[in-house]
């Protein structure tokens, strides 16, 4: 479903749940992430774009005349055909259904700035694969962010909006995240990537819309329950290398400079550093290449960052290395640049860039062999950098 048709699908869900049509309809992207991973917080440079999938919510105020109705808001999940009721009247606090936490998070922060919270209504539901590495959490805080915004008829800054969606996944989702996804799914752009640098926060949209390339996500659909406590590790094991080496974070640190100071690390600390400190250098020579359309480079650079994921990080896993292994034997002159995890790691997606023309074939491919080396299906499909959060209605 395009955008368009997602907007009118929400749109005759909250019709048939609520008995009205909504007021206000609100979308946010999933993204993936093209190179520059486990580098946001770092104070690196990441190269993310959002995709075609998306959180959308539709709204409106609840009727007049049921008091009840307007100390809360009430929140229809439309897939799963499950019903949250938040408290406004009292500051949000965590709470069940799980997934509600996502946008409990998000209006604990709007209260934090002073905002009233209105009582609301809402049907809402997500293309973004769950668990899937492409940032689901990140655009359902960032739609709900928008909501508010489209409710309380006050624009934020995306920038800020992104930041309290990023608050909202550290407390109330207990994961010590980045600044990429909410970052992209607040500010993306159609047609282009976002180069941002994590120190500075300044960002670049670098265009791509060479009609001969695409960008293939493919989802092993496999996710490795270990990756909570491992993402924590690996953002304590970067901490610990920058205080051993004297600096504020691995953004301060050159490849030379880690080679001077490796006594000082313990070796597993030095890896850790290593793939950071050559993912940050990849990304940006990455970027380039893209606003080169200089692809075959490009695609070298991700393979370069799956390798160092894979072997310095430890955050791939075997299906996710199955994926490049077979994207590596169909080559460039089947097609293929350059293929990479993409995200957190331990399962979810990897992205490949391919030449558009042999997609199709591509997806095939890689669908059968993934499938036989494994004995999974995977699922793949090819997405346009797409625009960030939007007010579809309201
Ligand atoms: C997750 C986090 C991001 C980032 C990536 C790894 O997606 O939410 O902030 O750290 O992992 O690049």
């Amino acid at each position: 479903m395009n955008l368009k048709e997602l907007a009118a699908h929400i749109a005759a869900k909250f019709q048939n749940h609520y008995g009205r049509p909504p007021r206000w309809i609100v979308a946010a992207p999933g993204r993936v992430n093209v190179i520059g991973e486990h580098t946001d917080y770092n104070d690196g440079f990441v190269l993310p774009m959002a995709i075609e999938r998306y959180a959308i919510m539709a709204a409106d105020s609840p009727p007049r005349g049921s008091v009840s109705a307007q100390s809360k808001i009430t929140v229809f999940d439309a897939h799963f055909d499950e019903t949250a009721t938040i408290d406004i009247t009292a500051p949000v606090t965590k709470g069940s259904p799980k997934w509600s936490n996502y946008l409990r998070g998000v209006l604990a922060g709007f209260q934090q700035r002073g905002v009233k919270i209105p009582a609301l209504d809402v049907a809402f539901l997500s293309t973004v694969p769950l668990g899937g590495g492409l940032s689901s959490s990140a655009a359902l805080e960032v739609c709900t962010a928008t909501l508010m915004e489209a409710a309380t008829g006050e624009r934020i800054d995306p920038i800020e909006k992104a930041l309290l969606a990023q608050q909202a996944e550290h407390d109330f989702a207990g994961v010590p995240c980045g600044i990429m996804d909410q970052f992209i799914s607040a500010l993306g752009r159609e047609d282009h990537l976002l180069l941002l640098d994590c120190r500075t926060r300044q960002t670049e949209l670098v265009p791509m819309s060479d009609p001969s390339v695409a960008l293939l996500v493919i989802n092993t659909n496999v996710k490795h329950e270990l990756s909570g406590g491992e993402y924590a590790e690996r953002r304590a094991q970067c901490e610990e290398a920058a205080a051993k080496l004297g600096v504020k974070s691995l953004r301060d640190v050159t490849a030379d400079q880690l080679e001077q100071g490796r006594a000082r690390l313990s070796e597993i600390v030095f890896r850790r550093a290593r793939h950071v400190i050559g993912e940050i250098e990849r990304t940006v020579h990455a970027a380039e290449g893209i606003r080169q359309n200089n692809w075959p480079t490009v695609g070298q650079f991700m393979y370069a960052s799956h390798y160092s994921l894979r072997d310095d990080y430890e955050v791939s896993c075997a299906e996710l290395d199955a994926v490049v292994e077979i994207a590596e034997a169909i080559g460039a002159q089947g097609g293929v640049y350059g293929c990479r995890m993409t995200g957190g790691g331990f399962g979810g997606c990897c992205v490949a860039l391919v030449q558009a023309g042999a997609a199709e074939a591509i997806t095939r491919k890689i669908g059968a062999d993934y499938k036989t080396k494994t004995g999974i299906d995977p699922t793949i499909f090819s997405s346009r950098p797409a625009a960030g959060a939007t007010i579809i209605k309201g």
